[in-house]
């Protein structure tokens, strides 16, 4: 390959260093972040970027498909891409691809971490004892696990291998999402059913218009005074307000969040609350998942501008091979 017909790639949010390493081998790359001047910058390099390589929760919309107009392929860190206009991309003929399956199991990990912390009130046990409190008293009793019911919201990769995991804790399982699947948990066709019916909500669906806002006050109603959140999906999925109401009021027992609607930004109201978990968005952040889904994001553009197809396109930009 000579210089010229070097694939141009712009990096939007995407610092890992191993990324940028491995990128650099075979591509010319751009970072938009580096540009004082993004507007002057995009009128510049914008016609000759070729791929990007993303941060999940990169805005990635029609106005910057306008600036690049040879853009080919979008490469997202993350298996979650309800921040890039797939419908737009796909329209313009541009692949999206994402990380899924290389870090299931980590989030899964964090969701079971999440539940557990909630429900035996971990963190909260840890300041005890650095408070020095336990030298006056025991920490107090918390609620159990044992004879929980658990209902997923999302069985798709994660939501099940958040299943398995239930499962050799002995907590039964039962799921909504949009099709049954052959699978050995019982399918609500209602998430309010769902909700009837557990003890445990555990939000593992993708974000987007369908799912907006869908865990509202009448599901968390519906879970009821013993009922405990997690969140390891999105934050839009889950009516922030109507959920700081319930627990405010006792309505619902406890919610442990990785995710929340405005990231970074956390409500005060929720961080006051003694019985929630907040995390920082962490699910997928282990050193080890994340070099794995950093390698994926650069194979899936070499296999791309090498004229094969993308390893992992999203659903709605399928097949699409490279022109
Ligand atoms: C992000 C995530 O990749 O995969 C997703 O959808 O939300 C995370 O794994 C992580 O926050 C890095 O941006």
């Amino acid at each position: 390959m000579t210089a010229d017909d070097t694939p141009e790639i712009l990096l939007i949010r995407q610092t890992r260093p191993d990324v940028a390493e491995r990128l650099s081998h075979r591509f010319r790359l751009h970072r938009l972040e580096e540009a004082p001047d993004r507007d002057a910058f995009l009128s510049e390099i914008g016609p000759r970027i070729r791929g990007l390589a993303v941060g999940a929760m990169s805005p990635i919309d029609a106005a910057l498909f306008e600036r690049l107009p040879n853009l080919e392929i979008v490469s997202s860190f993350g298996v979650g891409y309800d921040t890039i206009d797939v419908r737009e991309a796909a329209r313009r003929g541009i692949v999206v691809t994402h990380t899924p399956d290389v870090l299931s199991d980590e989030v899964a990990d964090l969701a079971l971490g999440l539940l557990l912390a909630t429900v035996r009130r971990i963190p909260q046990a840890d300041r005890y004892l650095r408070e020095g409190r336990w030298r006056q008293a025991s920490f107090p009793l918390t609620t159990s696990l044992r004879e929980r019911k658990a209902g997923i919201l999302g069985l798709g990769r994660i939501g099940r291998a958040i299943a398995t995991r239930l499962e050799a804790f002995g907590v039964s399982v039962a799921y909504h999402g949009r099709t049954p699947q052959d699978v050995g948990y019982a399918y609500h066709d209602s998430l309010i059913g769902l909700a009837q019916a557990s003890d445990i909500l555990i939000v593992a669906a993708p974000a987007g218009p369908d799912t907006k806002g869908i865990v509202d006050a009448a599901v968390l109603d519906a879970l009821g005074p013993d009922g405990i959140v997690i969140n390891i999906a999105r934050g839009s999925l889950i009516d922030e307000a109507a959920l700081t109401a319930a627990l405010q009021a006792g309505t619902i027992l406890g919610a442990g969040l990785d995710v929340f609607e405005n990231e970074p930004h956390v409500p005060d109201a929720l961080a006051a609350l003694d019985n929630t978990v907040l995390l920082p968005h962490v699910g997928s952040g282990s050193h080890y998942t994340r070099a794995a889904m950093g390698r994926l994001l650069t194979d899936n553009l070499f296999a791309w501008f090498e004229g094969r197809a993308p390893l992992t396109p999203v659903p709605e930009t399928p097949g699409l091979r490279a022109r």
